[in-house]
């Protein structure tokens, strides 16, 4: 069955069962500034987990076009893909765990036609937050699943949540065994020898996680699930790697074609990095030295070196990109219009690349004369790094330039420098995300000022509770979402708007210090306090007005903001407020 067949018997069965089929959102999310991607199905649903009605009802089901970058870097083995597609189904406070698991098994069984026995499931063993799922494990029981194939684990395994707070609950999760031999007596869905594959993941949700790392139940029960359609496809096909059906198999098939070096995992990199990055550039992404677009640059740049590893020729890209769109149009019919476009953004930033690399060879060739004036025989780590930081060359890539310019390199301390400069970019991106920052000028500091005019006035007048849920900023508005449980009137945004021109007028001095979580917090400054923000933090004051945690950058005086006027008010998501102003 190829992937689109399933897909349809997916969407098609749920419809049967009362589900309204919805469209997938955007790989880019529209109101979260605190994610890159869309990560999973339940990720655009998250205001109707915790109570907003949805249009459609409280049955719905979808594909969720995907993009999970934790490992990147794992891409190039047999499984591991950075754009997959999820198919869910959704229950917002309609049926629960019994119907949910026997539509499961029915689905699985009946309109995929796997046998029974091919089947394991694991249900939350329980624990002092939320009490083991006897439920689940008894309704599995009572569909054919035996009680050797019931497997119980405690939260790492069994509970889902996205992030550090939200909607989340315990899961029961459904294994396909590949029948391979058990790798041990041990050997369960919980161990990763390939035996078992995880193939679909249903989620009670009925938590919500504080931000303190306490529970609380939501105020109504929901269910969220997820099958990852290439995996499905892959087991239904009985391949062994997602390369191998029918999304990817002619892109590889071409890379074998033209490759002068065989290398199974650089083809698998460039086969999945080129279909993410059409699916991202299709949606709006673009490359960039920050955030989503630091990320498409990276893939862009890690397919590139992988072309070149494989002997490619660079100006073959085009044509590999008419062969990866041409596998997956039918699934995504959205790409013919925007070809040219994803074109032109690939071609650009490989051009762009490679560039760089002819001045990281040069910069190379300079340090190697420059050690060789000097009898040094071993270029030191730092050039490695620094090649790695200017020029995006990998430590394997300096490597073969070393041996090909007959000299030796000193890797040992690559990876503690790597560490250290992910640790610092991964502050500074977290700064910049928190303000939602995609570009930065004279407009978007003023903006960002007027944001933390904007929150203190909002603290003033409604109180302490609206704290900020997300912010964006353009060289044209701001855009400011904060919690705040009804609508704001018009006569309190007048309020606010007074006490936002009023500090202007004052023409209050923006002061910066660096300082740790923990004193920025004793010094009364607002902002997310997460360690995620890294030890040292900069907080910005104004005047004796505004104290806040962020990246900036800021203004010098609040007297350059001009006049800031309130143009919208209205609802984000449950409980969070949207105002979008304007400096004029
Ligand atoms: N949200 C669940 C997952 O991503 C279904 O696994």
């Amino acid at each position: 069955m190829k992937a689109i067949e399933i897909r349809n018997k997916y969407l098609n069965f749920f419809e049967r069962h009362g589900h309204k089929i919805i469209p997938s959102a955007s790989l880019i999310p529209e109101n979260d500034p605190s994610v890159l991607f869309t990560t999973a199905g339940m990720h655009p649903l998250v205001p109707y987990l915790l109570g907003e009605k949805h249009p459609e009802g409280t049955r719905l089901t979808d594909y969720q076009k995907c993009v999970r970058t934790v490992d990147i870097d794992e891409v190039g083995d047999n499984r591991h893909l950075t754009f997959f597609e999820m198919l869910g189904n959704w229950s917002l406070g309609d049926y629960f765990k019994e119907e949910s698991i026997k539509m499961s098994y029915e689905f699985l069984t009946k309109e995929l036609e796997i046998p029974s026995e091919k089947l394991s499931v694991t249900c939350f063993k329980g624990d002092n937050d939320a009490p083991r799922d006897e439920v689940s494990a008894n309704v599995w029981k009572e569909a054919g699943i035996p009680e050797e194939r019931i497997y119980f684990f405690g939260k790492d395994d069994n509970w889902w949540i996205a992030g550090e707070e939200g909607p989340c609950g315990p899961d029961t999760e459904i294994f396909y065994d590949t029948g391979k031999e058990k790798c041990s007596d041990k050997c369960d869905p919980s161990c990763g020898c390939g035996k078992y594959v995880e193939i679909w993941n249903n989620v009670f949700m009925e938590y919500f996680k504080n931000h303190d790392g306490t529970y609380s139940k939501l105020k109504q029960r929901n269910v969220d699930t997820g099958l990852g359609l290439e995996r499905m496809t892959m087991l239904l096909q009985g391949k062994k790697t997602p390369f191998e059906i029918e999304l990817f198999a002619p892109v590889m098939e071409k890379l074998e074609e033209l490759q002068k070096v065989d290398n199974i995992s650089s083809r698998r990199i460039v086969a999945e990095h080129l279909r993410t990055s059409i699916m991202i550039i299709s949606d709006g992404g673009r490359p960039s030295n920050v955030d989503r677009g630091y990320i498409l640059r990276r893939l862009i740049r890690r397919m590139t070196r992988h072309l070149n590893k494989l002997g490619i020729d660079l100006n073959e890209l085009s044509n590999l990109i008419d062969i990866s769109i041409d596998s997956i149009k039918e699934m995504y019919p959205e790409l013919l219009d925007k070809k040219e476009t994803i074109k032109n953004v690939i071609v650009e930033e490989k051009d762009k690349f490679v560039r760089t690399l002819q001045k990281g060879e040069k910069e190379f060739e300079k340090e190697v004369n420059n050690a060789r004036s000097k009898g040094i025989t071993t270029l030191p780590v730092e050039v490695v790094f620094n090649l790695y930081e200017t020029y995006g060359f990998p430590q394997e890539m300096t490597e073969e330039l070393a041996k090909e310019y007959n000299i030796e390199v000193d890797t040992k301390d690559f990876d503690k420098l790597f560490k250290e400069h992910q640790e610092k970019s991964r502050m500074g991106s977290e700064h910049k995300f928190k303000g939602g920052l995609a570009e930065q000028n004279e407009m978007t500091t003023k903006y960002h000022t007027a944001t933390h005019l904007l929150h203190k006035a909002l603290q003033i007048v409604l109180g302490e509770h609206a704290t900020q849920k997300g912010s964006n900023i353009t060289s044209e508005r701001l855009r400011f979402d904060f919690a705040h449980p009804q609508k704001v009137t018009p006569e309190e945004l007048q309020k606010v708007e007074d006490i936002v021109n009023e500090q202007i007028k004052r023409g209050l001095d923006v002061t910066c210090e660096k300082m740790t979580v923990e004193e920025a917090k004793k010094s009364g400054a607002m902002g997310l306090f997460e360690n995620k923000y890294g030890d040292l933090v900069k907080v910005y004051t104004i005047g004796d007005f505004s104290k806040e945690i962020c990246g900036g950058p800021h203004v010098k005086n609040t007297s350059e903001l001009g006049t800031f006027k309130i143009k919208k008010e209205e609802s984000s998501s449950a409980g969070v407020r949207r105002i979008k102003a304007v400096l004029i």
